[in-house]
């Protein structure tokens, strides 16, 4: 289904990034993968970027090709960098990126958030997260942390809030809409790649441990990447705006505890 396509993948060089990338060539699709870090195994094409900044993201946008099919945004943080740049990175640098690559993006191409189970809570944190969404541009983000009081611990969570939010919103507004390109997420839970010891620093071994529990083991990056890849795909062309968990069932869990069912 991937044929022929070009796709970019960020945060190539761990983890869930990695394996998508090389599942994407395997489906027979140009890789070019963008990452802070060099990848551990070579790639073809790769651009070393970092989205914490404006001028980061521009300077990674100028290398990117005229065209291509879909935009992976997958790099992300845990939250042990802080709420600001926390928010920086999983939210307002994905974002600008995304907006800047949509005129390069041909039309009926698709962009793929990699947000999480731990944006559940967009609904109940809806004011929050749209006010983040509202700060047009790629703001001040210790300025926005700030004003929001979002603390360090929160950092991540609400990253991933405006995330899922704006998915939606950018799903049925231009530039996408303009250009037929459809924007989805996928929300891995608990996934064992290097970000998941680090979630233990920032949530507590209760709650990881508890979330892979309740679902019988942690994911693999090989869980996450088919899902992430079928959003890529012409078979996902009436899907737009969607949040798909990949979590071994983990977002019914919590539903079940949060709606009593
Ligand atoms: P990982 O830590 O293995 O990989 C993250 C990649 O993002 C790294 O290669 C890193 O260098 C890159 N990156 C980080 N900051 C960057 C920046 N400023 N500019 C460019 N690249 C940057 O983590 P993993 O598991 O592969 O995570 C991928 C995505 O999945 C993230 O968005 C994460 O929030 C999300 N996720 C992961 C879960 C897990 O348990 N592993 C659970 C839910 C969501």
């Amino acid at each position: 289904m991937l044929y022929g396509k070009t796709i970019i993948v960020t945060g190539v060089s761990s983890g869930i990034g990695a394996r998508t990338a090389e599942l994407a060539l395997q489906l027979g699709a140009d890789v070019i993968g963008v990452d802070r870090r060099m990848p551990a195994a070579p790639i073809a094409s790769f651009i070393e970027g970092d989205l914490s900044t404006q001028a980061g993201v521009d300077e990674i946008v100028a290398h990117l090709p005229a065209r291509f099919d879909a935009l992976c945004n997958v790099a992300g943080v845990s939250g042990t960098l802080g709420a600001a740049k926390t928010l920086a990175i999983n939210f307002y640098g994905l974002r600008a990126l995304s907006l800047a690559a949509a005129p390069h993006l041909r039309e009926g191409g698709a962009v793929v958030n990699v947000a999480s189970i731990a944006g559940y809570g967009w609904r109940a944190n809806l004011e929050r997260a749209k006010a983040l969404v509202g700060v047009a541009g790629f703001p001040d983000a210790p300025e926005v942390a700030g004003n929001y009081a979002i603390n360090d611990a929160e950092g991540y969570p609400v990253s991933k809030e405006a995330l899922l939010l704006w998915t939606q919103l950018a799903a049925h507004q231009d530039p996408f809409k303009a250009r037929g390109v459809r924007v989805n997420a996928v929300s891995p839970g608990p996934v064992a790649t290097p970000i998941l010891r680090e979630f233990r620093a920032v949530f507590g071994d209760a709650r990881v441990d508890g979330d892979i529990s309740a679902v019988g083991r942690a994911g693999v990056a090989s869980d996450i990447a088919p899902a992430i890849l079928f959003l890529c795909s012409d078979g996902a062309r009436w899907i737009n705006g969607a949040n798909l968990p990949v979590d071994g069932g983990l977002e019914a869990v919590v539903n079940a505890g949060t709606l009593g069912f």
